[in-house]
């Protein structure tokens, strides 16, 4: 996928859990309008306030997922908070590299399609399978 091609969000990325399903598509939303505010901003100023509005959200959406997890007892939460970690981590020094013009912002959109489409239909996936085979009332 070239780095700031937009992430067209279909039913495909949805692992069968409605608030993370809701949640997921409006990260794309801020990863697509991150893209565009990139291109077309030349506010840096701005744009660093709006990479720190997107990072505050993934740490808001990972949260609530461990949330979930812990309450309906997925097993993998241990293994998946630690992943969530070092994704956070990560961002936080590129947008810190960035800042230090050290990073590009193709590499970060980069950095962040990659996440999202890796992380959402490899790792997310697993946790929507659990919930589908225990039949969790809480979806
Ligand atoms: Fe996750």
């Amino acid at each position: 996928m070239d780095q700031t091609q937009k992430i067209i969000w279909t039913n495909d990325f949805k692992i069968g859990i409605d608030d993370v399903d809701l949640q997921h598509e409006y990260f794309v939303f801020l990863i697509n309008r991150l893209i565009d505010e990139l291109k077309i901003s030349d506010d840096t100023a701005y744009k660093h306030r709006f990479l720190e509005e997107l990072c505050l959200y993934a740490a808001f959406h990972f949260t609530s997922e461990e949330n979930l997890m812990m309450k309906t007892g997925f097993p993998g939460l241990k293994a998946h908070k630690l992943l969530h970690r070092y994704l956070l981590s990560n961002l936080n020094d590129r947008i810190n590299y960035y800042r230090l013009s050290r990073e590009s912002e193709k590499e970060i959109i980069r950095f962040l399609i990659d996440w999202f489409t890796r992380h959402t239909l490899e790792e997310d996936r697993l946790f929507g399978q659990f919930m589908c085979e225990t039949s969790n009332p809480k979806r």
